[in-house]
């Protein structure tokens, strides 16, 4: 019952297994997940439940980005051996704290966490289930069950966390006699600059804008060289706008030292942009390298995926038993 007492704060983080991580996952999540490998005990999720919440009618879709998903993770620097992935659907006691949560929580909290109104109208009634407004009780349970302290997030999932820590707060205050059963996780803000996608939107696969890490070095060049770049400036010898350019902006990325040089070429006109774009694709492609030849390695070898994730899942679900009975008891079910 009692919170984890390591020096090293537990961080909980999980990903729905959609397919398609691009350059913005890698610099916005993955960079930061691979740091927490070494300053926290820190636990992965494959949501692939969460991925059901949208995409129950493309399930076969959602199985093959598992493995790939988590390949990529591995690629990008991830370590199994200093840190606890796992797979959401192989952990039956997070459903299970899920039904048991669900008879406390109001349906109007639900009905006011802003994503949910959100998707519904951007998404439309396929997702007007049962399953998807619960989402952030789901997500709720991902965290509580292994007494996740700090949770990765950008701003649009603040509204979860916030949500999540006030079941906790009425779970706690209906069974826990004095006592903090479940533990109240909190946000860590991610305060990275978003990475803009080929059109200057956020890269996003959705809007078809994203260097996707899977991509080979062919394509990853044509996309470069198809990006928007300061409008103003039509040709060589125009001056231009480094602050308005999504190039410059992934630059930052790619090779922070070279930025400075950059912007001034850019603006002095001595730079055009296609100069910049040849140099940018060569150095993004040289940058994405290594990622890209472990992603081949760990994608040749399912088998030892599915060994870290199977090890991860089993670790996961000792904590999960012993939070399960935590709560059990409490609740006089046991
Ligand atoms: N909802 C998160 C997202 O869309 C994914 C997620 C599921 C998650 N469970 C989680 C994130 C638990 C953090 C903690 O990005």
């Amino acid at each position: 019952m009692s919170t984890t007492t390591l020096s090293k704060p537990r961080v909980m983080a999980g990903m729905r297994p959609t397919g398609g991580l691009h350059l913005g996952h890698l610099e916005g999540v993955l960079t930061q997940w691979v740091s927490f490998c070494d300053t926290a005990d820190a636990y992965f999720e494959i949501a692939d439940l969460h991925a059901y919440t949208t995409g129950y009618e493309h399930p076969q879709t959602i199985r093959d980005a598992r493995n790939e998903m988590v390949a990529v993770w591995l690629a990008a620097g991830v370590d199994p051996k200093k840190s606890t992935i796992f797979l959401q659907s192989a952990v039956p006691e997070i459903t299970e704290l899920h039904t048991l949560l669900s008879m406390i929580t109001p349906v109007s909290w639900l009905e006011r966490v802003p994503t949910w109104k959100g998707q519904q109208e951007e998404l439309g009634a396929h997702v007007a289930t049962y399953g998807f407004l619960g989402y952030p009780l789901l997500q709720a349970c991902d965290i509580a069950i292994v007494r996740g302290e700090r949770v990765p997030v950008g701003r649009d999932q603040v509204a979860h966390l916030e949500f999540g820590r006030e079941v906790v707060r009425r779970f706690n205050h209906l069974y826990g006699d004095g006592q903090e059963v479940l533990v109240e996780a909190q946000p860590t803000l991610t305060e990275f600059a978003e990475v803009p996608g080929t059109d200057g939107r956020k890269m996003s696969k959705s809007y078809n804008n994203a260097i996707l890490l899977a991509d080979d070095e062919e394509t990853t060049t044509k996309k470069v060289r198809s990006m928007i770049t300061d409008p103003q400036k039509i040709r060589r010898g125009d001056p231009g706008r480094p602050e308005v350019c999504p190039l410059f902006a992934m630059w930052k990325f790619v090779n922070p030292l070279k930025t400075d040089a950059i912007a001034e070429g850019c603006r002095s006109g001595a730079l055009g942009c296609v100069a910049d774009k040849t140099d940018f694709a060569e150095q993004l492609n040289a940058y994405l390298r290594p990622i890209r030849e472990r992603l081949a390695t760990f994608r040749s070898d399912p088998a030892q995926v599915e060994a870290i994730v199977a090890d991860g899942t089993a670790r996961t679900r000792e904590v999960a038993h012993a939070v399960m009975t935590d709560v059990k008891r409490a609740m006089k079910l046991i």
